[in-house]
């Protein structure tokens, strides 16, 4: 499928039909900010499109020649999407000998990545289910000091966001309170968005990590490996 916003690489242009990347680059700075071009950095992604993030990580964090990114994704033509494997393919070219796909559901995909990890995205499989089962596979792939971000937190449905969302009125009164009108509209579908199984793999790491900010992306950094987790009441 050919999409009306999808530019030529004929000239070396790059192929995006979509930006959900874009409005996360400034905290990205800031949170990233310590591995920027260190040399022999493994990151992995899990949901690359059609390569947004991948190539921003490659252009501005990546950049010494022996670091290196491994993508997963469905990487399957979509009735919606058309060939996004295809384009990201086509966006990550510069850097191809640094990338390696892993294609298909990441529930088997990350049985076969190795780490460990600096970095772990996890932006594939948009459920509770999903997040949590992403979370939990890939965090111990994740190096004591890496980092773990994952996108849409806040994420609802497109539709239901839409129904949902009250006036400005009532979303500053909720502001005022200190509180997020999201949190009472995904807790009634809370089953059908990642932010449940964030939580969960939060409450399940408690001890485990340092929080490094919450807000539509929530991102995490490793403090303590399994080894160094002694449980304080016996079994
Ligand atoms: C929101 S997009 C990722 C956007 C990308 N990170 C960017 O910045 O443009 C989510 C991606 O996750 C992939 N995905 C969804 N469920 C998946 C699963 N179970 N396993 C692997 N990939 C999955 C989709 O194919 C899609 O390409």
């Amino acid at each position: 499928m050919q999409h009306a916003d999808t530019r030529s690489i004929a000239s070396g242009d790059t192929q995006y039909t979509k930006d959900w990347f874009q409005a996360h680059v400034r905290n990205w700075e800031r949170w990233l900010d310590g591995f920027r071009d260190r040399p022999g950095l493994r990151f992995l992604e899990i949901g690359s499109f059609e390569g947004r993030s991948t190539v921003w990580l490659l252009q501005n964090v990546l950049t010494q020649p022996d670091s290196r990114i491994d993508c997963i994704d469905l990487f399957r033509p979509d009735p919606l999407q058309g060939d996004y494997h295809q384009r990201f393919r086509a966006n990550v070219a510069p850097w191809k000998q640094r990338v390696t796909e892993y294609a298909g559901p990441s529930a088997e995909q990350l049985g076969r990545v190795t780490g460990p990890y600096d970095m772990i995205y996890v932006d594939g499989w948009h459920t509770a289910f999903g997040a949590l089962a992403d979370g939990v596979m890939s965090w111990p792939l994740l190096k004591v000091g890496g980092l773990m971000i994952f996108d849409d937190y806040l994420w609802m449905p497109p539709a239901y966001y839409e129904a949902s969302k009250p006036n400005k009125l009532v979303r500053e009164f909720w502001r005022a309170l200190g509180k997020r009108w999201q949190d009472r509209a995904i807790a009634r579908i809370a089953a059908q968005t990642p932010k449940l199984g964030i939580d969960g793999l939060l409450r399940t790491l408690e001890g485990q990590y340092e929080l490094v900010e919450r807000g539509y992306q929530l991102a995490i950094r490793k403090t303590r490996a399994f080894e160094d987790v002694t449980l304080e009441l016996d079994t």
